[in-house]
């Protein structure tokens, strides 16, 4: 693709280019036109045309990108570590479950501020399907919000509410479907060629069968195989989620163009962070479980490229829950290195916080971070404790039987322990899409009542309320202290809030485990967070503090990498950030009894006097239940 044309095509649709912006945009597509070309190449046999259908998209929407956003394009451009600071911080809410509506969420950005958060995800908003809609990740119109929760404009009012305070919003880009009632699958369902071709459609069962032969079960209880036959296309359509969400076809072009055009449009309303959502599943294959297939990365590069030339302020964040060697890839391997998404999802980190919680004992967790795959330096993970899906307890087989145990069997162990099943566990959750053919079983549950906290004020038994608190603090500081990037907290968590058990009353959630964990907010409980001595007050301050820790740890920033520490005792885990102004060594303790500090670990990295940097205060003489310590050299 020659540069020129690519530019005189963006230009074409652009009124008033001035000398400075066109000076702008030509460094914009020097920069990144190489990206999108060699993406759009590997997919597409006549890239050509595509890349001038391309430039025409982006020109189209930078013609109506707004003046403030684009001084915000201008910023982050000299700030390209903007979402790799360690002040940054993240929340994920449902809208109407946090504050009701889009100005409910405005009305509560003091809350979040109070908190330290600079990055809210707010959960699908765009209008969904009617009925049941998979908390919205059906959507039906990409240009619509959700009647209930607001109008465009209040989202695009929200966006400059939350930008003058300093926080960026993330918004779901459902891209591997949308509902069956959405217009591109309506047009297919009256017949329309154009839009047949926008999905996958087969006429009889040969190709599903075959493609099935290797294709796992997303949600093997309430919609299992990945096909469903629909009347009016006649034919099978793939749905890998519920037979009411239609995978969209990757491979025809003009599902990219369509996407490009939508993200453009959503970026110019104020959009910071697009979530891409279940984007492993975007490119099938025959022959493969059809994930991690290396056109998903070619796309995000292409797709990138076209977003950094119009509208550099935007990031992608890959919502990839995939194994490790398959996960570094959405941030770029090879010659996508950094080139993909700048923010996916530490999923290890996760199920590894859970593991030790349970077993006590770290050993699993320092193997599985040091097999771990280093990232860019440009981009970051976000890292998290709780979401609003289910935990799948992806321990590597490798990994266990690396430490001389199973994985079967410690997966096995995982959903006992926090269905509450084994002895003596502290857990009260539930098993979610259990797979008697794969024995897979995975848990839903909200944070703290996976941690003990739902038992133990049951028990009213005040040591167990303090183990249980302190054991959610320590969970919260291993991901919020990681350092690789952007630590979320997931709307609640800050109050300890426990299961909603009433979600089965409700006749569109009652088969969705899933809203065991996705409460209303509670904010007469948040309330008692002014009050000291509530659980609220401990846990909402825990995490503050810690939170506030991170933001002046300068080891924190994500252009840094954390390295695991192999040393004697199993319940701590031992993690390094090397960094020019000293390294810091983090020390955690998971395990319910006193521990000494690791002495000879802390003097082989230069630590001869231990200053904490979460109570900026000398190091403790020995490490309490659940303790966490940030440790670098005391500079008198
Ligand atoms: C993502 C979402 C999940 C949803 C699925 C299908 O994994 O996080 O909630 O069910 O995609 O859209």
């Amino acid at each position: 693709m020659d540069g020129h044309r690519f530019f005189q095509g963006i230009a074409s649709q652009i009124e008033a280019l001035d000398a400075y912006r066109s000076a702008d945009l030509q460094a914009r597509v020097h920069r990144y036109l190489d990206d999108l070309w060699v993406g759009l190449q590997a997919v597409y046999p006549q890239a050509d045309p595509v890349a001038e259908r391309v430039a025409q998209v982006i020109g189209q929407n930078l013609a109506q990108r707004p003046t403030d956003l684009q001084a915000l394009d201008l910023e982050r451009i000299h700030t390209p570590d903007w979402f790799l600071k360690p002040e940054v911080h993240g929340y994920i809410a449902y809208t109407d479950r946090f504050a009701d509506t889009l100005q409910g969420v405005g009305a509560h950005i003091g809350y979040l501020k109070e908190l330290g958060i600079r990055y809210l995800h707010l959960m699908p908003l765009l209008l969904p399907r009617e009925g049941e809609n998979d908390g919205g990740y059906a959507v039906a119109d990409y240009r619509r919000v959700r009647p209930d929760l607001g109008s465009m404009d209040d989202l695009e009012a929200l966006c400059t509410q939350l930008r003058r305070e300093g926080i960026s919003l993330c918004l779901d880009l459902v891209l591997n479907h949308v509902a069956r009632e959405h217009p591109w699958a309506e047009a297919a369902r009256r017949g329309d060629p154009k839009y047949r071709d926008y999905f996958y459609i087969y006429p009889d069962r040969t190709l599903p069968d075959q493609f099935e032969r290797t294709l796992p079960e997303v949600f093997p209880d309430f919609a299992p195989g990945n096909f469903t036959w629909d009347d009016e296309v006649q034919g099978w359509v793939w749905t890998t989620f519920n037979s009411w969400q239609w995978d969209v076809n990757w491979s025809n072009p003009e599902v990219f163009l369509e996407y490009l055009d939508v993200i453009l449009w959503l970026a110019n309303k104020g959009i910071d962070v697009f979530r891409l959502d279940a984007i492993a599943f975007t490119w099938k294959r025959m022959g493969t479980h059809c994930q991690n297939q290396p056109e998903v990365h070619a796309l995000t590069q292409a797709l990138r490229a076209a977003v950094r030339i119009a509208a550099p302020a935007v990031a992608f964040k890959a919502e990839a829950i995939v194994a490790p060697e398959d996960l570094i890839a959405y941030l770029g391997t090879r010659e996508h290195y950094g080139k993909v998404s700048e923010l996916a999802y530490h999923n290890t980190l996760m199920v590894q916080i859970w593991s030790s919680l349970a077993s006590r004992d770290t050993r699993l967790f320092t193997q599985a971070l040091m097999r771990f795959p280093e990232k860019p330096a440009s981009a970051g993970w976000t890292t998290y404790l709780r979401c609003h899906d289910d935990i799948g307890w992806a321990i590597s087989d490798t990994d266990a039987a690396l430490q001389g145990f199973s994985g079967a069997a410690h997966r096995r162990f995982l959903s006992d322990f926090y269905k509450g099943d084994f002895p003596g566990s502290f857990a009260r959750g539930m098993h979610f899409q259990e797979n008697p053919e794969t024995g897979d079983r995975r848990t839903s549950g909200s944070a703290a009542s996976l941690a003990g906290l739902e038992a133990a004020l049951e028990s009213g038994n005040p040591r167990l309320i303090n183990l249980a608190i302190e054991r959610i603090l320590l969970a919260h500081a291993v991901f919020i202290g990681y350092g690789e990037g952007i630590p979320l907290i997931y709307m609640g968590d800050e109050l300890g809030m426990l299961n909603d058990y009433d979600y089965a009353q409700e006749p569109a959630h009652q088969d969705d485990n899933r809203w065991l964990h996705r409460p209303k907010m509670d904010w007469a409980r948040a309330e008692r967070r002014k009050q000291e001595g509530t659980v609220e007050h401990r846990i909402f301050h825990g995490i503050k503090g810690l939170l506030q820790a991170r933001a002046r740890t300068h080891q924190l920033h994500a252009t840094f990498s954390t390295k695991p520490l192999w040393q004697p005792n199993p319940h701590l885990l031992v993690l390094k950030r090397p960094h020019p102004e000293g390294t810091l060594v983090q020390v955690y303790n998971f395990s319910e009894q006193d521990q000494a500090l690791p002495w000879e670990t802390l003097r082989q990295e230069g630590i001869v006097q231990p200053y904490d940097h979460i109570t900026q205060a000398p190091a403790p003489a020995y490490l309490r239940p659940f303790a966490r310590l940030w440790l670098a050299q005391h500079q008198a």
